[in-house]
């Protein structure tokens, strides 16, 4: 498995974690009120779920099994690649926190900024990769 694939997988079950830790925590504070302050997590619980694991499940894999190209970088460029990475994981980590932090609404917006051209990122490198294979075969 390529570096940059075996990193966001591990950095995805990191995220399974938090998120189902917090979601745990949310169920619990569901049953038995622990504090309602608790219900602030909910963003932190979706976007580690939805984000930091689902999606950056899928990337991860998307980007080791694609078709390759024919020339180096055979998996498209490893610059962009590692963009999508980072912008995913520090926006999915600025959801997490904007909880706690001042301007959280503004912070939680830049955090969603940030997944959205992670997202982005990537779909320019898969859509090359699949467009790439449909030229060979025709
Ligand atoms: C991949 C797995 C999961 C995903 C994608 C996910 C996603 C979500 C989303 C989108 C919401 C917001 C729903 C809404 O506002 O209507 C939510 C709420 C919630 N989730 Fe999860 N979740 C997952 C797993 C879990 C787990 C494992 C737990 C508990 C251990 C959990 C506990 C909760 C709770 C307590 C709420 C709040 C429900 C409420 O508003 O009453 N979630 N989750």
């Amino acid at each position: 498995m390529p570096i940059l694939s075996a990193l966001a997988v591990r950095a995805a079950l990191i995220h399974l974690l938090f998120g189902f830790t917090i979601g745990a925590i949310l169920l619990s504070n569901k049953a038995v009120s622990l504090h309602p302050a608790l219900w602030s997590m909910l963003p932190a619980h979706i976007d580690f779920l939805l984000f930091g694991w689902a999606a950056q499940l899928a990337m991860a894999v998307a980007d080791w099994i694609l078709p390759r190209h024919a020339q180096r970088p055979k998996r498209g460029s490893r610059g962009i690649a590692g963009t999508a990475f980072i912008f995913l994981n520090l926006g999915v980590l600025l959801v997490a926190i904007s909880t706690w932090m001042p301007f959280n609404t503004s912070i939680r917006s830049i955090g969603r900024a940030f997944e959205l051209l992670g997202v982005t990122a990537f779909i320019v490198i898969a859509w090359q990769r699949i467009a790439t294979k449909q030229r060979q075969i025709s």
